[in-house]
């Protein structure tokens, strides 16, 4: 077996990937002088006007430093004692934040049973029944991932009818949005495919991604509803994210937004996960799965190959008892990183098969 050298960008996670060269400039542009903390400086202002003109109408923004931050934030803001949050069993909320939101928030999560990481409206509608019950978790909150943990997508048609049922008995709607510029790109890539999958549909508070997408650090709770978002003010610093010198959050989305380069980045990392699936699918051994809807797949492969694969360039398992693991693209994906990959996958699968 003669193996390539591993791929200069991996298949682990957007988050491994680096910073876009213009989120860096426009670090270096705003380290000049000095500016009022806390959120109190022009660079944030624009984001936040920049922010209102992306939704539509005044949003409220508070830049935070992560994004279980960024949920923990949210959901603080939204629930009450003996409040209960709707998720799906696969939400980052669920499964990847150490019990963070049960811990700070101090909510119930009611973890959903999904197939493919999405809630539906009927789901939603089936946990009325504790609604009025005082030995139950007031089911208050449902929150929903865009783009899910499994790589799958609400159709704003999907987060309408959810919003509609949670509204309907007195819910709040949170989208975690760490990737939704995924889910964005996936629906056509429009600023009104945002809106419509968010503030059209009835979200009330959302994360909105900037790390996964060539940010160095940071996400945006929105509140599209500003009077709810109100709270967040004071919220903010009892859940530790309100970065002191926010400036230089606020340019990173500045640059994010200007001339849609959220959208560009997102949607380069969506077409280089249909690319590495188009790339793998017909090597023998491998269960590509279905095309990616966003940057993910979910291939499964012989065991024996996934290991060796792990050790020549480094990705995450997904669940063991299928061999099944996750290779993920990002903005800095390259068709010579997929074609480096896939040319290592197919030698260790042909000696593993
Ligand atoms: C869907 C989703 N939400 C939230 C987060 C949390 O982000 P962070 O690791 O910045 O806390 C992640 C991170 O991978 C994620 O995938």
């Amino acid at each position: 077996m003669t193996l390539p050298p591993a791929p200069s960008r991996s298949f682990a996670s957007d988050n491994a990937a680096g910073v876009h060269p213009l989120v860096l400039e426009a670090i270096g542009r705003v380290n000049v002088g000095h500016a009022l903390a806390y959120g109190d400086d022009d660079e944030t202002r624009a984001c936040e006007r920049r922010f209102s003109e992306l939704f539509g109408r005044d949003v409220a923004i508070f830049l935070t430093f992560n994004g279980t931050g960024a949920n923990v934030l949210a959901l603080t803001a939204l629930a009450r004692a003996g409040d209960a949050v709707i998720c799906s069993d696969w939400a980052h909320i669920n499964v990847d934040e150490t019990g963070a939101p049960e811990r700070i928030v101090g909510t119930k999560l009611i973890d959903l049973a999904t197939a493919d990481g999405k809630l539906t409206s009927e789901m939603i509608a089936d946990q009325v029944h504790a609604l009025g019950d005082p030995h139950h978790a007031q089911p208050a909150i449902v929150s929903i991932t865009q783009s899910t943990d499994l790589g799958t997508v609400y159709t704003a048609g999907d987060v309408a009818e959810i919003c509609d049922v949670a509204h309907r008995h007195g819910m709040r709607v949170h989208m975690d949005g760490a990737r939704i510029a995924n889910a964005v790109a996936a629906a056509g890539g429009s600023v009104a495919a945002l809106r419509a999958m968010t503030i059209d549909a009835g979200v009330d508070v959302m994360s909105f991604g900037g790390t996964k997408n060539g940010m160095l650090g940071g996400e945006a709770v929105v509140f599209l509803d500003p009077a709810i978002g109100a709270r967040g003010h004071y919220v903010r610093k009892t859940v530790t994210q309100l970065p002191s010198k926010m400036r230089f959050v606020a340019a990173q989305f500045n640059a994010l937004l200007d001339g849609d380069l959220w959208l560009a980045l997102a949607g380069h990392s969506n077409r280089m996960a249909t690319a590495l699936h188009a790339a793998t699918a017909g090597i023998p051994g491998v269960d590509a799965g279905p095309p990616p809807a966003v940057n993910s797949m979910f291939p499964s492969l012989p065991s024996p190959a996934i290991g060796q694969l792990q050790a020549w360039t480094f990705f995450w398992d997904w669940d063991r008892s299928r061999h099944q693991v996750r290779w993920m693209t990002a903005w800095d994906t390259t068709i010579d990183d997929i074609e480096t990959f896939a040319t290592g996958v197919g030698e260790i699968v042909a000696v593993c098969n």
